[in-house]
């Protein structure tokens, strides 16, 4: 008895002891966002959500390297007018984007850049191959009619291929939808691959969207035309990009599509200033350090900070970040989308037209290396003789060739975008925790799909991410697991290259 007891106490002290220990919770964290766009915004706003009490967060910053937060969403003014210079459209399923607008009390302007009553032409380099209808007409009952004769006119070159078309961005639109299902029911995803596997959508990222389309039913002539058209506006690249992209931009070319009036990136700066964040403008991080219990983070003005969790909500493709120990992500490459702002007015002669009229307000363009641009729209009319303009091109446009193709040439913007990732298929994926510890990276998941949407969508799988792990892997464990946890990075290294 005696024997037994002298065991069994210092066992009681234990239990005792390791019961106080899990029952304290582990000392708050500090969360350190590199980005504020629409994914770094998003975190920051699900980590506040989704918080249980006590918070496990201390406190939350966001590193913006520019003076203004919202990253690729960003408005450009010409000619005293404002209109968006990166993200443009939201699609009307878009759940996420479209709470926050409602939330954050922001007003939604319907149509987007070019709507329902802009005529469209598909321009091969020597003239149109097709051309809608425009419906300005003086006459109300035309303006009923055009919609009609246009879709006539569409269905007469391409037939039931376009409905085939449609169908194919339906399921892939109806599989997405898995993603707003109740976070009971929905797992946290700790790799792309099976937050896409979950919800059916991987496969469309291992072919390329001509492939799919082809197994789809597809035409050819839809696919060399209208399909390499919207890839181009949309995403800058042609038909030979992974499917689940060239799916989503073919969503993106449908009706009901809206914007936030004034500016998308008011979605970024409403939700960082409603999450409590402390936020450092102008300021951009050079080196990230892992130093046993935390993370410290250089930045360019000189400072250096300290946090427990950090999570990118950036591509890190074209950045020069210094990282100990190193990490390693699979190769990509961005898409640069040369977006070129006008006002002026196009060049009849450059089409081989008579007159500027003639010249569809949308000009969609064939793969082909000797057409120097993706697509021209027109943003707005402010009279027959000036209007504003938006260009895509995957190589700048210098001023010979914009003389060219307009006649008039009042003001002239030029952005060059790191404008969202060269898809191929079969796409690899970074990993969204990028070491052993608590670094995460947010835009993993743009190399399945690039729009304001999926930047939120994969910023809520992180914020539950990065909560479960942190109630399951507190910090204070850190420090002993360090020389063993360098180790497996290692092989991590390794098998990840
Ligand atoms: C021309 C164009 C048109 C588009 N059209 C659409 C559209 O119509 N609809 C749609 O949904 N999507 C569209 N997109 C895609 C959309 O813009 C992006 O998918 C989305 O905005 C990405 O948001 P993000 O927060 O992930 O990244 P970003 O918006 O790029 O934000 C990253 C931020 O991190 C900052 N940063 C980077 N490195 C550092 C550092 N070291 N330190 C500090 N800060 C740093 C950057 O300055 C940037 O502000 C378009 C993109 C472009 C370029
Ligand atoms: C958007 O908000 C509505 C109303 O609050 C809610 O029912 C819905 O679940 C939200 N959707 C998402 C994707 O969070
Ligand atoms: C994806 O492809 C695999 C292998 O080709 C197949 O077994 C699986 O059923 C496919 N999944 C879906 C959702 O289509
Ligand atoms: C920030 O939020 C406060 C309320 O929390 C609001 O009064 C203020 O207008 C907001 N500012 C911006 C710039 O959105
Ligand atoms: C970051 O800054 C700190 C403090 O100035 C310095 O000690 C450290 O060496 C810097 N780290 C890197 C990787 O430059």
């Amino acid at each position: 008895m005696v024997a037994r007891s002298s065991v069994l106490l210092p066992c009681l002290l234990c239990l005792l002891f390791l019961s106080l220990s899990s029952a304290s919770p582990p000392p708050p964290s500090t969360v350190c966002i590199v980005g504020s766009g629409i994914s770094g915004a998003s975190l920051a706003h699900f980590l506040r959500k989704y918080t249980p009490s006590p918070s496990p967060i201390a406190g939350i910053r966001i590193f913006e390297r520019n003076a203004v937060v919202g990253g690729r969403m960003a408005t450009v003014n010409i000619g005293g007018e404002t209109f968006e210079a990166g993200a443009s459209i939201i699609h009307p399923k878009n759940y996420h984007v479209s709470n926050f607008t409602s939330l954050l009390k922001l007003k939604r302007r319907l149509g987007d850049d070019n709507d329902d009553s802009d005529s469209l032409g598909v321009w091969d380099g020597k003239r149109f191959v097709v051309k809608t209808l425009r419906s300005d007409s003086k006459l109300p009952f035309m303006n009923k009619f055009v919609p009609l004769i246009n879709s006539v006119k569409l269905f007469w070159r391409y037939g039931f291929s376009l409905l085939r078309m449609q169908s194919f961005v339906q399921t892939m639109l109806n599989n997405f939808l898995k993603y707003y299902e109740s976070s009971d029911s929905r797992p946290v995803f700790s790799r792309v691959e099976d937050m896409l596997k979950w919800s059916g959508l991987y496969n469309l990222t291992c072919r390329t969207l001509e492939e799919e389309l082809i197994g789809a039913g597809l035409s050819s002539l839809l696919i060399q035309e209208l399909v390499t058209v919207i890839t181009r506006i949309n995403y800058g690249q042609s038909v030979q990009m992974s499917g689940l992209a060239g799916a989503v931009s073919l969503a993106g070319s449908g009706g009901g599509l809206w914007a936030v009036e004034g500016g998308n990136w008011q979605m970024a700066a409403g939700l960082i200033n409603s999450s409590d964040v402390e936020l450092h403008l102008n300021e951009e991080i050079q080196s990230v350090s892992h130093l046993g219990t935390y993370y410290e983070l250089n930045s360019t003005k000189g400072n250096s900070y300290e946090c427990q969790v950090m999570a990118f909500a950036t591509p890190l493709d074209e950045l020069n970040i210094r990282f100990d120990p190193p990490i390693s992500a699979p190769e990509r490459k961005l898409q640069h989308t040369y977006t070129t702002f006008i006002r002026g007015l196009l060049n009849p002669a450059y089409f081989g037209l008579r007159t500027v009229t003639e010249v569809p307000d949308l000009v969609g363009t064939l793969e082909d290396p000797n057409i120097p641009f993706s697509c021209i729209a027109v943003l707005k009319k402010h009279s027959r003789e000036e209007m504003t303009y938006k260009m895509f091109s995957r190589k700048p446009l210098d001023d010979a060739l914009l003389d060219q193709v307009f006649s008039t040439r009042k003001q002239t913007i030029r952005i060059d975008w790191a404008a969202y990732p060269h898809y191929k298929a079969p796409e690899a994926f970074a990993p969204f925790i990028l070491d052993d510890w608590h670094m995460y990276y947010i835009n993993a998941f743009e190399s399945a799909a690039s729009a304001m949407e999926t930047g939120a969508v994969s910023a809520e799988n992180m914020a539950r991410l990065i909560l479960s792990r942190l109630s399951t892997e507190p910090y204070p464990s850190f420090s002993t697991v360090k020389n063993s946890a360098f180790g497996s990075n290692e092989d991590y290294l390794h098998t990840d290259l």
